[in-house]
């Protein structure tokens, strides 16, 4: 049973070109002119372009004494609904616990997912086990990215030497680390510091989390890499200051990779201010939203390359969960959610006022992190042999965002009320159509985990580097006797 996509314009990261693309197998078998199958979907009037990825997820997470309220049936549902046809979530082992174990339970949620999935693996405390468990988790289990937790001090948070430990380990197994880059020392002194002064609402969350916190997180887990020889990926970069510390990292030559939330890029502070408790409430995450500045940092460093992947970080509280922090802000669970929204949102504000390029589009919302993850081309791309993971783009088509609509489990919507112009016509995974016209058509199950190999070519590149400047014994002829 054949598939041919007819009639639409192909857009990827480098070209925009018409012609026709047939699928059999889940997999892209030709691309040209006038083709035809046993199914046609008409893609008159769109764009034909590789389905989203979303690399940070939080699907169904132990968190903050609760867990985050979108499975992953419910979370790939939405993510297919909004064109995004693959997940990353985060395998997270609790301090102490074994990473393979952790992974396991993390198998054991994914197997309802709608689209296909990976894991990042997380590093929240150190010691041997974890150091030889790494290697089984890249070399067995098919992850190449392991995330540290730089905030949420007392719970996932590593220090410096952990997370210099780690980061050298990831050098040796071609592996990737990436960073949530927030001083969780300042920011447990400055919450409890608001607390005490009376300051317990949803806004004092933001008070407790300035910029400063990240860029100087961020730099810092910077110059680590650096020093540990390994590229980094620094997650939900949302202010200039951190955005500053990877652009000049970028200009020094160093492998840095940044990636700005939807959220982020167009909802900001003045969130906070609602007399509404839940309306504030609703909005805490972590780093909180930022000011208009801050977001046109994110802008410009989409548009000029220095970031590079646009996430949702999705982590989905209920406002009954979020009102576990009535009378204390630190209780609200961290977490927005984002997954049906990020496509059409960064189309209606990127592409359609100009800031983005419809290529730009593609590479921040598919394929560059498709190359960074190491599953380029098999994901990220309209190429034959690649993966039917593709979104036919109807740019005229628009609705309203709403809870009431959503596919989401949550009771409400961060985006609530926005309109969006640019939404899919048919999504679909490795081949299967799982939206056609805002209709669910999605299977449970269908889903399948992707492994990624490790050593990517920057990785391979910036350790060859690293080996010709490590330093070295200086071979002396003669010695001279101590001078005892
Ligand atoms: O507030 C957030 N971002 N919640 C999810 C966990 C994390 O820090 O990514
Ligand atoms: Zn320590
Ligand atoms: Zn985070
Ligand atoms: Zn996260």
């Amino acid at each position: 049973m054949t598939t041919v996509i007819k009639n639409g314009t192909i857009v990827t990261a480098d070209l925009t070109y018409k012609a026709d693309v047939k699928i059999d197998g889940g997999k892209i078998i030709e691309i040209g002119p006038n083709l035809s199958g046993d199914e046609t979907l008409d893609a008159t009037g769109c764009y034909v372009m590789p389905g989203g990825i979303d690399p940070h997820t939080h699907l169904e997470m132990p968190f903050m004494g609760t867990y985050s309220s979108d499975d992953f049936e419910s979370g790939t549902r939405a993510a297919l609904s909004g064109g995004t046809t693959m997940v990353v979530d985060f395998a997270l082992p609790a301090p102490g616990q074994s990473l393979l174990e952790a992974l396991t339970m993390w198998d054991n949620k994914s197997t309802r997912a709608n689209c296909d999935y990976s894991f990042h693996m997380a590093v929240t405390w150190w010691s041997e086990q974890v150091f030889k468990e790494m290697e089984t988790i890249v070399r067995d289990k098919g992850i190449n990215t392991f995330k540290h937790f730089m905030a949420y001090k007392g719970a996932l948070m590593v220090d410096d030497d952990e997370m210099f430990a780690s980061f050298q380990r990831c050098a040796e197994l071609g592996a990737l680390p990436l960073v949530h880059a927030e001083n969780g020392d300042v920011v447990a002194s400055m919450s409890a510091k608001l607390l005490a002064e009376g300051n317990n609402g949803p806004e004092a969350h933001a008070y407790s989390r300035p910029a400063e916190v990240e860029g100087e997180a961020t730099n810092r887990a910077i110059m680590i890499a650096d020093m540990a020889g390994c590229p980094v990926y620094i997650v939900h970069t949302s202010c200039e200051q951190a955005h500053e510390a990877i652009r000049r990292a970028r200009a020094k030559g160093m492998r840095v990779y940044g990636e700005p939330l939807i959220q982020h890029l167009t909802l900001d502070e003045s969130e906070y201010s609602n007399p509404d408790w839940d309306h504030a409430a609703r909005r805490v995450m972590s780093p909180p939203f930022r000011n208009k500045q801050h977001q046109d940092s994110l802008w410009a460093g989409l548009a000029s390359g220095s970031l590079q992947v646009v996430a949702t970080d999705h982590c989905a509280f209920t406002t009954a969960q979020k009102r576990f922090g009535v009378g204390d802000f630190t209780k609200i669970p961290n977490g927005t959610g984002g997954l049906e929204d990020r496509m059409p949102m960064l189309w209606t504000h990127g592409v359609n006022t100009g800031r983005l390029t419809m290529n730009e589009f593609v590479a921040v919302t598919s394929t560059n992190i498709a190359k960074i993850l190491n599953i380029y081309p098999k994901k990220g791309a309209i190429l034959v042999g690649a993966d039917a993971d593709i979104v036919v783009w109807d740019p005229q088509r628009s609705k309203t965002i709403s809870s009431k609509a959503q596919q989401s489990a949550i009771d409400y919507n961060v985006f609530e009320g926005k309109e969006v112009t640019g939404l899919p016509r048919y999504t679909l995974t490795r081949g299967v159509v799982a939206i056609e016209e805002g209709a669910i058509k999605t299977r449970e199950g269908h889903g399948e985990f992707v492994r990624r190999e490790p050593v990517t070519a920057v990785s391979k590149a910036l350790s060859q580097w690293k080996d010709i400047t490590a330093p070295r014994k200086v071979t002396r002829s003669g010695i001279p006797a101590s001078g005892v």
